[in-house]
């Protein structure tokens, strides 16, 4: 494919004006990378003493082990050293780090001071339960402070947080807990969303039956409706929050650099979630400068990253580096078209919101309700505007920067992964834009796209990107299975020691970086990462589907649609009510993000000789398109 067919004509490319590069902390791109590149171990020293340490490290950087690299190594630490306890000591302890607001209407707001105070009680609460550092704690919640408390106190203390979405169902939850082997769970009576309740307490409850390595359910108080509580093993945690135990008074748990601070389980290519994992020392150092280059973070600004915390988007920037940054976030409860679609522009307007950052596929959803929505609303107090989770296309592009951005905002199109703990290609704002590209790595990285050999394909050439040297914020290994990560990532290109991201993309002439999508079985769902093969274990456990393949067929809300085929089991009856019944099974199985927007059932499913089901060839038959080289696949 030629150049001129994915970049946009250059008068659609976008310069930030003086005033946008006057304010921006890196003023200069090119020289910023020059820097980075020419000692980066020197650089992320030099990131990381804006931190503060108890300890300062003795090397930054230890490659002895690729690609189980270590970072600051010798370093003492607690990343809520950072995101908290420096911050009660100066004038910030006044300043807000929370405002909420929940679906219905309710608001709270957090200062430093009084976060740190609520972190410190639960972490007490914690402790009194016998949670140690080391233990693993997962938190299965909807969108409310308590999920930040319960984070932020799991850390301080020196355990190990495993937060689990709360659009996954009992049975991911358990296979979670289960993988993490953890005692405690954090969970609440439910959720707002779309002005209906989803009971989370009572899918916690199947998962613990379905998992009993559980011992404690502590449970926030926030629907209010009935929910089971099982005596001596659930606890309400306002009652926990009032007992004596329940101090203000908490040491941070003295930490080494490398100790792990969280679990975040992700899809990939088998049926079983990767557990991410990531440290105290390199991931603070990399989420905060990334987030005060990228977003240009001032004190003055409302940032409001709009993704759950669930995922790592909300771990890194709803949680740990504004914190780190001493800024002030804003986070919403609930759907943002709930009761109508502009709540969230009501929401930018009423807080002052200057830095929005959010997903393709919410801006396509938003975008859908017309512009009378936003233009209703005064959104002048808006000054940047950022992009995740999966490629922009142009038509939102413009809609973001038009609509929302008055036509002069640029939008950061940050591109990561749950794997690298913070945005590794995105531009900052004082970079061109071309819509539709992430632009340029971040300052300390180096990306490329590549073909199977590890040549550097030619600008507008396709191929499979990766990151060719490590970065602070890395992946330290798969959770119980440092195998996997050796395989996944790093065996692709061994010999070279590179990254595979499982992306494929281009450059183009300047240099900036289009990404195109997934290359392996992973698809991208509303931006919600899901694996093929998930789906397909999930179909194939009920009784009447004997096989089953997912595909991704492209959506123009939500990025992509779920299409399944099943191979039905001999005798079974085929009827609408038995999709009916397997889009339920799916949704008790992995959740509702995972449930296909169609089902159809097949005599045979293509496959290679060798029995491998070739998915490209039900792709390009869903879509209409031509079905490629298919001599290796069977009759
Ligand atoms: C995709 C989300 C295009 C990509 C932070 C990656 C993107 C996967 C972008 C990781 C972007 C993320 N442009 N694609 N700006 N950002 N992706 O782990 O396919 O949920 O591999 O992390 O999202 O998804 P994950």
């Amino acid at each position: 494919m030629t150049e001129e067919t994915f970049v946009p004509a250059a008068s659609e490319w976008y310069y930030p004006s003086d005033e946008v590069v006057k304010n921006a902390y890196i003023q200069d791109y090119d020289a910023a990378y020059a820097e980075a590149m020419a000692d980066t171990p020197a650089f992320w020293a030099k990131r990381a003493e804006t931190l503060d340490w108890y300890q300062k490290w003795d090397k930054v950087l230890d490659d002895s082990n690729a690609p189980f690299y270590k970072w600051f190594v010798g370093g003492k630490t607690n990343i809520v050293l950072n995101a908290l306890d420096r911050h009660i000591k100066t004038w910030r302890k006044n300043k807000l780090a929370l405002i909420w607001e929940g679906e219905p209407g309710d608001k709270h707001t957090y200062s430093y001071w009084r976060l740190w105070q609520e972190v410190n009680k639960f972490a007490n609460v914690l402790r009194s339960m016998g949670v140690k550092k080391g233990d693993r704690v997962t938190i299965y919640m909807g969108r409310i402070p308590e999920l930040v408390i319960a984070m932020l106190a799991t850390a301080k203390i020196g355990a190990v947080h495993s937060v689990v979405y709360g659009g996954f169902s009992e049975q991911a939850l358990a296979d979670r807990i289960e993988d993490a082997q953890s005692r405690v769970l954090v969970t609440c009576d439910g959720a707002w969303l779309r002005g209906n309740i989803v009971e989370l307490k009572k899918i916690a409850d199947q998962a613990v039956h379905k998992s009993p390595v559980v011992e404690h359910v502590v449970v926030v108080k926030r629907t209010g409706h009935d929910v089971h509580m099982q005596a001596g093993r659930d606890f309400w945690y306002h009652d926990l929050m009032a007992l004596p135990i329940a101090s203000t008074n908490s040491e941070t748990e003295v930490m080494d650099a490398e100790d792990p601070l969280f679990i975040l389980y992700t899809s990939g290519t088998t049926g079983k979630p990767k557990g991410i994992l990531h440290t105290h020392g390199g991931y603070q150092v990399y989420t905060s400068t990334t987030l005060q280059w990228t977003f240009d973070i001032k004190d003055e600004d409302r940032w409001w990253c709009a993704a759950d915390p669930g995922w790592i988007t909300g771990h890194s920037y709803i949680v740990y580096a504004p914190l780190i940054l001493g800024a002030t976030g804003f986070m919403y409860e609930g759907a943002p078209n709930f009761p109508y679609p502009n709540r969230w522009w009501k929401l930018v307007e009423e807080y002052g919101i200057t830095i929005l950052y959010t997903a393709p596929t919410a801006i396509r959803g938003l975008m859908r309700f017309g512009d009378a929505w936003p233009k209703r609303h005064n959104l002048s107090s808006l000054r940047l505007l950022g992009s995740v989770g999966e490629p922009i296309n142009p038509e939102a592009w413009k809609w973001y920067h038009s609509v929302i951005g008055g036509n002069k905002l640029p939008i950061c199109d940050t591109w990561w992964m749950t794997e690298t703990g913070g945005f590794m290609i995105t531009p900052l704002p004082s970079v061109g834009l071309k819509p539709g590209s992430c632009t340029r790595p971040f300052p300390g990285i180096i990306a490329d796209v590549v073909d199977d050999e590890g040549n550097s394909c030619p600008p507008g050439v396709e191929g499979k990107l990766v990151i060719k040297n490590p970065w602070p914020g890395m992946l330290r290994t798969v959770y119980g299975d440092p195998e996997r990560m050796v395989k996944t990532y790093f065996s692709t290109y061994a010999k070279q020691g590179w990254y595979l991201a499982g992306d494929s993309a281009r450059r183009d002439e300047d240099g900036y970086f289009w990404i195109i999508g997934r290359i392996d079985d992973v698809i991208k769902v509303s931006g919600y990462r899901l694996g093929t093969a998930e789906i397909e274990s999930a179909l194939v456990s009920h009784p009447s589907v004997a096989e089953a393949a997912v595909i991704g067929v492209p959506d123009e809300v939500r990025g992509n649609v779920i299409y399944a085929y099943c191979l039905p089991r001999a005798g079974v009856a085929i009827s609408e009510e038995l999709v009916d019944k397997l889009k339920q099974h799916v949704r008790d199985e992995i959740g509702p993000i995972a449930v296909p927007a169609k089902i159809e059932f097949v005599s045979v499913l293509p496959k290679t000789r060798s029995g491998k089901i070739m998915r490209r060839v039900l792709k390009a038959r869903a879509m209409g398109m031509p079905e490629g080289d298919t001599s290796t696949l069977e009759e």
